[in-house]
């Protein structure tokens, strides 16, 4: 038999363009984190948004050009990405942004992720990676106890919760037995991830029964059981409830524990979305409003979110691990030799992804570097702020509260005089504040009426933060309608 050829280390790889020395890469590498360290220490300072449109940003970045046949200096290359590319983008760890939902991680993690992207682990299986697999399999053991799921819950981490929800809904159909006419029931303050979610997991428009909440912006768990009830009067085959634990709009939460006992008594699946506020569960006021969580079948969680990691790091909570193995698990020739038993799990076989990243190092390293009283301060510290918010928007003659401080989300607008356009007026107001670059914030509408939103989650926002954009809301409307009474 012929051996290997023999190497005299003098045979050419391919990656002769590809290679950087040690002393480059060591070089390049510590340029790229003190630019990330001077980019944290600098942010205050910075807008909260900086972007264009598509003119605009050509203009700045120069007109798209084909893919270069040669090499450009690495340390230009760095200079473009740090320079031109990446500013060009909204702060979403910003203090001051307060658009839809911040994400305000930790260095740990940031460290974290790129660890396992310089290790370039494989978490598709066991076999590939052990250790990893060992930290995920505690890291969401650690879900499992925050959200008092039962023994035997497990879950994997995704790219997101819009990856989480279509799981959960792909789910409850195939658990279900594929039937032909299911019916999933949503809230009209759900997220628009389950709607994309239910409809590319096969669930039929004429199955997708979005339930209205009204002024509460609650499922009510009675209308819930009549629905039910009346679709398999019809002769449909109703599979899964789906509430929120943390509304997107509001931060509402649905009455859980009243939910998942109708989904018990009906016999269909009941699924969580919590991906906006289901760490709020580490504070006892976010405990209290998602009590009923642990009863769920399926918890969509989003550590990018409030638990102060970068993206991506989603996840989904199962009530039976086993569940996840069922749906998703595969088999394979090729992949044969990664079958090493139940207690070497294969967390490929937990979701849609086999080349998976390591998420969850940079959610461990968080939790072991600062410790878990670190994070619950940081959870309650948004939903104080938040709170306060509201007692302040409550006290302020001109500003009107629409929904009461949930779980870090308080809406809220300028209260327009008679003959003023209510929603126009607001709508300036917020176009005004982020082209001020103080902060950026966004809107919504709250039963058809224009909203001006905060969401606070960031453990470094400060109360002036929040106080100055109230501020910046009453000053900006008094000029408006200054302007808006003159002009009539
Ligand atoms: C309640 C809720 N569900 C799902 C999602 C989607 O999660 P992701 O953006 O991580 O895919 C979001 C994101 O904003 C959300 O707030």
């Amino acid at each position: 038999m012929n051996g290997p050829p023999e190497d005299k280390g003098t045979e050419p790889g391919g990656d002769a363009g590809l290679r950087m020395s040690p002393e480059e890469m060591r070089a390049l590498g510590y340029r790229a984190i003190d630019a990330l360290v001077e980019r944290w220490s600098t942010l205050p300072e910075e807008p909260g948004w900086v972007g264009g449109t598509r003119a605009e940003i050509d203009a700045r970045l120069g007109p798209p050009a084909s893919a270069p046949e040669t090499p450009r200096s690495a340390d230009a290359v760095l200079d473009d990405a740090i320079d031109r590319i990446l500013p060009n983008a909204a702060r979403i760890d910003h203090p001051r942004f307060f658009a839809f939902i911040p994400s305000a991680p930790t260095w740990s993690a940031v460290l974290g992720d790129l660890l396992a992207t310089g290790f370039n682990v494989f978490q598709g299986t066991w076999l590939a990676s052990s250790g990893p697999s060992r930290i995920e399999l505690e890291v969401t053991d650690w879900f499992r106890e925050w959200l008092q799921m039962p023994e035997g819950a497990g879950g994997v981490l995704t790219s997101g919760g819009s990856v989480a929800n279509l799981m959960a809904v792909a789910m409850a159909r195939e658990l279900a037995g594929n039937p032909p006419d299911p019916v999933v029931y949503l809230s009209d303050q759900g997220h628009s991830s389950l709607r994309r979610g239910a409809r590319i997991a096969g669930i039929p428009p004429e199955g997708i029964r979005v339930l209205e909440t009204g002024p509460s912006l609650r499922l009510d768990p009675e209308g819930l059981r009549e629905a039910v009830l009346a679709d398999r009067a019809a002769g449909r085959t109703p599979i899964l409830a789906c509430a929120n634990g943390g509304a997107t709009n509001s931060g509402q939460v649905d009455l859980l524990g009243p939910l998942a006992a109708v989904t018990r008594q009906v016999g269909i699946r009941f699924h969580v979305d919590a991906a906006y506020g289901g760490f709020a569960a580490l504070d006892p006021r976010g405990a209290e409003a998602l009590a009923g969580i642990g009863e769920a079948d399926t918890v969509t969680l989003d550590p990018h979110k409030w638990l102060f990691q970068p993206f991506e790091c989603g996840g989904l909570m199962a009530r039976d691990a086993d569940e996840l193995h069922r749906v998703f698990g595969e088999r394979a020739d090729y992949l044969q030799d990664t079958e090493l038993g139940s207690e070497q799990v294969n967390f490929g076989d937990r979701g849609v992804q086999l080349s998976r990243r390591f998420r969850a190092l940079k959610v461990w390293m968080t939790v072991q570097t600062h410790g878990l009283a670190a994070i619950r301060e940081g959870v309650a510290h948004g939903i104080t702020l938040a709170e306060r918010a509201e007692a302040r928007i409550r006290s302020a003659e001109r500003l009107e509260l629409l929904f009461p401080a949930s779980l870090g989300i308080v809406l809220y607008r300028y209260r327009a005089p008679q003959g003023v356009d209510a929603d126009r007026l607001n709508r300036e107001i917020q176009e005004a504040i982020v082209q001020g670059g103080y902060a950026m914030v966004s809107s919504t509408r709250i039963e058809g009426v224009y909203a001006l939103r905060l969401c606070i989650l960031n453990p470094r926002t400060r109360w002036a933060d929040v106080d100055g954009v109230l501020e910046r809301v009453e000053r900006l409307g008094d000029t408006l309608v200054a302007d808006a009474m003159e002009a009539s």
